[in-house]
């Protein structure tokens, strides 16, 4: 049988790596998995991870997704001339007050989570029309559904990347392309070490008020434990990925958690708003807004 052919971006480390890994040493060698990363010195860890078992099912290509030339290039590449499934999984965080961050901060977050992903679909989307045939998969995250404090940026490029993936699945459904969003909460990856994080001491923060100072402490101390406590491994989401791309109806939205965000329901029940910045304050900040 013919193999599917999948690329993913960002597959240097986190969720990007297990997913290459895991689909290129799949017994049944049902797929070819182009893992693609914008730095190839970073490849060892994803051969060291995948050891033997890739003969024929993994290739690794540079590929920068805010460098439309790289991604060009990457698939030029591609020998079987098609993409069956296209992951766009490459992301950076970015956290602190508003007011200390940079403008070269906000576009590059933007750059890389939403106009990284639009332009790496825009350059497999004609194909995959004139194919009729496709599966689009986006990593997503629990903050393109509701805001976190501190996480303004971020959030803002996942709420566009849902916007984008939304209005894309109701054309892209004519054309037999699915489009599904891989919606994440916290994932032990390197991304708290990746992500550009304003330090509580930092120069940058002596300009900031104290009552966002004592908010912005709190907030870093949630963030620890919660990832501390509740983070799930790549490999939990590695199995939703899995369930998405198996599905013959794919859906728009998978949650890696195993109950829909408990937030989104009183976005959804009172849309004025109220109720849930109420909620996140308490649940971010406890005794310090009651
Ligand atoms: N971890 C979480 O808690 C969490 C939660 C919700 C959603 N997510 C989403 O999950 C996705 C993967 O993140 P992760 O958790 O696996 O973190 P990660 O380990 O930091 O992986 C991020 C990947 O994106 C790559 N990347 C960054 N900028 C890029 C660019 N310009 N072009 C191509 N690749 C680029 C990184 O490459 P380099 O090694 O070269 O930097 C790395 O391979 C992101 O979209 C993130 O927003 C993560």
């Amino acid at each position: 049988m013919e193999k599917k052919v999948v690329l993913i971006t960002g597959c240097s480390s986190g969720i990007g790596l297990s997913l290459a890994v895991r689909l290129a040493s799949e017994p049944s060698k049902t797929f070819k998995v182009y893992a693609t990363m914008r730095n190839l010195a970073k490849k060892e860890r994803l051969l060291e991870c995948v050891k033997d078992l890739h003969q024929g099912t993994l290739e690794i290509l540079q590929m920068d997704v805010t460098d439309r030339q790289s991604i060009m290039q990457a698939k030029d590449m591609i020998v079987e001339k098609r993409v069956d499934i296209l992951v766009c999984n490459a992301g950076v965080g970015l956290v602190g007050p508003l007011e200390v961050q940079h403008l070269d901060s906000m576009r590059h977050i933007l750059e890389v989570n939403l106009l990284g992903t639009i332009q790496t679909i825009q350059a497999f989307l004609s194909e995959m029309k004139a194919r009729r045939q496709g599966h689009i998969l986006v990593t997503g995250s629990t903050g393109g559904l509701h805001g976190l404090p501190f996480n303004d940026m971020y959030c803002a490029s996942k709420f566009a990347i849902e916007g984008a993936c939304e209005s894309l699945a109701v054309l892209l459904q004519h054309f037999n392309i699915h489009v599904s969003l891989i919606e994440c909460g916290p994932v032990n990856t390197d991304f708290l070490v990746n992500l550009q994080k304003a330090e509580l001491g930092d120069p940058s923060l002596q300009q900031v008020d104290t009552q966002t100072l004592s908010l912005y402490e709190k907030y870093l101390q949630h963030c620890s434990s919660v990832f501390q406590n509740a983070a799930q491994d790549t490999e939990d989401i590695v199995k939703v990925f899995l369930t998405a791309i198996q599905s013959s109806s794919p859906a728009l939205r998978y949650f890696t958690g195993s109950v829909v965000p408990p937030l989104t329901d009183p976005k959804l029940t009172q849309p004025d708003g109220l109720q849930y910045i109420r909620a996140m304050s308490k649940i971010i900040f406890s005794s310090e807004e009651q």
